[in-house]
């Protein structure tokens, strides 16, 4: 493992010969992420994995201040892995100036997510595209977790004919059922725990519509009657039908909600 601060540096201990692979993360590395750090050196001669909490993706600033910052422990998980290489820069060895820049999405940021976070997408486009220009991996590995993440960044790699292959990766989950994500890590066990029956409440639906077509309102109810959870929103969606550019996987729920103060998102293919 080698770790840079300097893009400038890192790419001189790079083999343009020899396959890359890159693995972009905001750090507080967990499983999930890790995950995608052995696919890529499976798959790639050498990986680079990005820790990098991007300004440019949070429309609330408390939320950018909040976010969990964990340098040390994320190096020590890192320390036994051989060919990789970590750049952890300053905003500085990114940014002239620290602004998004505009991207046509296809209304793929308009909806979901894109409805309660305006301009994040425009934001981690921006820091993905900075990414792989400066980089330019052959592969690029994101996690399904964040689908419509993975959907976008697919559709804007192929609007700019940008010659990476994107590889989506299964999410992770702890055995409650529970998406990992860097924002567990602030949940009480009891938050953890009601987090959980979410993914199982999303579960019991995917069920229910593969045979009926329909997801009752009694179970979006259901969430919002756990100890302190709040349902933002619990959605069916096709993502192919905004965009061109992505093939068609079918229709997913998506699901947004509140335990306490922490915002969870997750995604499950139906059918
Ligand atoms: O998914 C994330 O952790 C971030 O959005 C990403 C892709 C690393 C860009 O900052």
């Amino acid at each position: 493992m080698r770790v840079f601060s300097s893009h400038k540096e890192l790419l001189k201990s790079i083999d343009s010969d020899k396959l890359l692979g890159l693995v972009p993360t905001m750090g507080s590395l967990h499983q999930g992420h890790l995950s995608l750090i052995n696919r890529s050196i499976v798959e790639n001669a050498q990986t680079i994995i990005t820790i990098y909490v991007n300004p440019t993706q949070f429309n609330d600033k408390n939320d950018l201040n909040k976010y969990p910052r964990n340098l040390k422990n994320d190096l020590d998980k890192l320390k036994h892995f051989k060919n990789i290489f970590i750049y952890t820069p300053q905003d500085k060895d990114l940014y002239k100036k620290v602004e998004p820049k505009k991207y046509d999405l296809d209304d793929l940021d308009k909806i979901l997510e894109g409805r309660y976070r305006p301009g994040h997408f425009n934001g981690v486009a921006t820091i993905v595209e900075k990414f792989f220009r400066l980089f330019n991996p052959n592969n690029a590995y994101f996690g399904e977790k964040d689908f419509q993440q993975l959907t976008i960044i697919k559709t804007m790699v192929k609007k700019m004919n940008l010659n990476i292959n994107i590889v989506a990766c299964e999410t992770v989950r702890e055995i409650n059922g529970l998406a990992m994500s860097s924002r567990n890590s602030h949940m009480s066990k009891e938050e953890i725990q009601n987090a959980g029956m979410v993914t199982n409440i999303m579960i019991k639906a995917r069920e229910i519509y593969n045979k009926t077509e329909v997801i009752p309102n009694s179970l979006k109810n259901e969430i919002n009657n756990l100890k302190n959870c709040r349902l933002e929103y619990f959605e069916i969606e096709n993502l192919s039908k905004y965009s061109g550019c992505i093939e068609d996987d079918g229709n997913r729920i998506f699901i947004a909600f509140w335990v306490g103060k922490i915002r969870i998102i997750d995604n499950i293919k139906l059918k």
